[in-house]
């Protein structure tokens, strides 16, 4: 299916619409949170949670790449997850074989490039050589990055990052001078991504849960009441725009980013002549 052609005009409407008043995030990070939840109130299983947010990830994945975001990465399973019930840590993995199965051809034509975080090695052997081709068949691609975090915490790729520096520091490839927020920055399994600009976090809960911990200094965020299963591009829009409205300073005052703001259109329209 071409995501592009297949859009009702209703949809596009409300993209364009967005698109000719709205800031867009270069890169959203989400916390899927609230299937078990979902699900215990429609009376269902948990599993059903999970599949029904299946439904989700494809719609926002969808609605992502047809506003032309450059980044989503989805917090998909966490290190953590690992504690859960093993029945249920199979229904996920099972859950992200039927995914990645059956959602690439579909990715791929829709030029999406598929990225991975965490630590994929602790992944069944099965889930790992699906993730590794998808990868590897999307590697090319130029549209929407998605990146799935995947047995991820922010604190295990933090420590992970100073393991391969104080081994290059005992090899004599860099020195402790040398260490910077930059060079640190390269050692992240982020390094290919730019700083989330919003984080979204779904069921109403107010915490990161060690998603993108480094990486969101200066990330907004968003909490979302609804639970992940009935969260849709409606809701992304609505993100979005509460997005674009906020004030980013960065640690500045407000009347510097006009100053920056004016110095920008100024160097711009330098370059143009
Ligand atoms: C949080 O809900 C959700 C998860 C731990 C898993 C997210 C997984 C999916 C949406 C399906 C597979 C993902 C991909 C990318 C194919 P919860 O179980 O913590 O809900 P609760 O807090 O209400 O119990």
């Amino acid at each position: 299916m071409n995501w592009y052609t297949e859009q009702s005009a209703l949809d596009l409407g409300k993209q364009e619409e967005i698109l000719k008043n709205y800031k867009i995030p270069r890169h959203i990070g989400i916390i899927m949170d609230g299937n078990g939840r979902w699900a215990l109130e429609h009376g269902l299983t948990r599993t059903e949670g999970h599949k029904q947010g299946i439904d989700s990830v494809r719609d926002i994945v969808k609605a992502c790449a047809q506003l032309g975001i450059s980044y989503l990465t989805l917090y998909a399973f966490s290190l953590e997850n690992w504690k859960r019930p093993s029945s249920e840590v199979g229904v996920l993995m099972n859950l992200l074989e039927f995914y990645l199965k059956k959602e690439l051809k579909e990715l791929h034509a829709n030029n999406v490039r598929l990225l991975a975080i965490g630590k994929i090695s602790s992944l069944p052997k099965k889930v790992q050589r699906l993730l590794f081709e998808a990868i590897e068949i999307t590697a090319k691609n130029t549209g929407l990055t998605l990146t799935l975090a995947l047995s991820y915490s922010g604190r295990w790729d933090i420590v992970r990052a100073v393991q391969m520096i104080s081994h290059d520091i005992r090899n004599g490839k860099i020195s402790p001078e040398d260490i910077t927020e930059e060079l640190f920055s390269t050692y992240l399994q982020t390094a290919q991504l730019p700083d989330p600009d919003l984080i979204i976090r779904t069921s109403g809960e107010m915490r990161l849960s060690n998603f993108l911990l480094w990486e969101s200094a200066y990330s907004e965020i968003y909490i979302s009441n609804k639970y992940w299963p009935e969260f849709r591009r409606e809701d992304l829009y609505h993100a979005i725009k509460d997005y674009s409205r906020r004030e980013r300073r960065f640690g500045k005052i407000s009347a510097q980013l006009k100053e920056d703001e004016v110095k920008n259109i100024n160097e711009n329209i330098l370059i143009k002549k």
